[in-house]
């Protein structure tokens, strides 16, 4: 377990380091899913930050996922990227896989895209499917906001029943429509992990409402909202969950399918952004 300090000093002292690195004031942040990192090409004169020079920030593990802070700007807009995240199941607790994003709100964040790559559970769902996330299930089990609450970071008991911006939504399914796209829409279920769900889980995640599955993202959302940034969510379909075909799971097809839509999804952030 990390022993990462995630009190109000430790984000001020996160902040300060990354504003001694740059000029840009961001107001839209950015936090990419498995093998979706290629989007920090789009972004214009971009300083990086290794996640092992910023103070208190964790540092990631897994695979596939890279450890840099990225601030630039893409079409005009002040934007602060996280190349790669931190995941529960990587042993982290949810207050230090949102740590990132706190920093982001000092930082001057006000919206935040978060992507990820997901399960398909609705079984008329596709691998390649982008969904804009409606709603989520925190099924981790655990809240990154548990403990004493600091007023200055947001309220004890934060309303989550617009956890995704419907504005937010409204505006990348415009964007979409400048693609002859149409997003996919649903509930992202939040497990720990790191083992793929069984098909009697997959069956339950649909008895409960889910569309797709993946370990990441509620921790972030539930901080963002915390802090009164708006969130856009958007899953990658990587695969079908456990169970709804005759395959086993594999991390390789994962990335294998992130990578077959990775410039769709460019063109689609790229349209979405000025209207963030
Ligand atoms: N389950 C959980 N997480 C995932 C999956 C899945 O099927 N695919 C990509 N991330």
């Amino acid at each position: 377990m990390t022993t990462t300090n995630t009190n109000a000093n430790s984000i001020r002292e996160a902040a300060d380091y990354i504003r001694s690195k740059t000029d840009i004031v961001p107001e839209i942040g950015l936090i990419l899913g498995s093998g979706l990192g290629i989007l920090a090409n789009l972004i214009e004169d971009a300083v990086s930050i290794p996640y092992e020079d910023i103070p208190h920030f964790p540092v990631s593990t897994v695979e596939g996922h890279e450890g840099e802070l990225l601030l630039g700007t893409i079409q005009g807009r002040p934007v602060v990227m996280m190349k790669g995240r931190f995941h529960m199941y990587e042993g982290y607790g949810p207050e230090v896989t949102a740590f990132p994003v706190r920093v982001m709100k000092n930082l001057g964040v006000s919206g935040l895209l978060v992507t990820n790559a997901a399960g398909g559970v609705n079984t008329s769902f596709k691998p390649g499917d982008l969904m804009l996330l409606t709603d989520h299930l925190n099924l981790t089990g655990k809240s990154p906001l548990i403990g004493p609450n600091d007023a200055s970071l947001g309220v004890r008991f934060p309303d989550m029943s617009e956890a995704y911006s419907r504005r937010l939504r409204a505006a990348a399914s415009e964007a979409a429509s400048e693609h002859d796209f149409t997003f996919r829409e649903g509930v992202y279920a939040g497990l720990l992990g790191p083992s793929y769900e069984t098909p009697a889980e997959i069956r339950m995640l649909r008895a409960l409402g889910a569309d797709a599955v993946g370990m990441s993202t509620v921790s972030e959302t539930i901080v963002a909202r915390h802090a009164g940034i708006e969130v856009l969510g958007i899953s990658c379909i990587t695969n079908m969950a456990a169970g709804i075909l005759d395959q086993p799971l594999s991390h390789e097809e994962v990335m294998e399918t992130a990578e077959m839509v990775k410039e769709k999804f460019l063109s689609l952030v790229l349209s979405i952004i000025p209207k963030m």
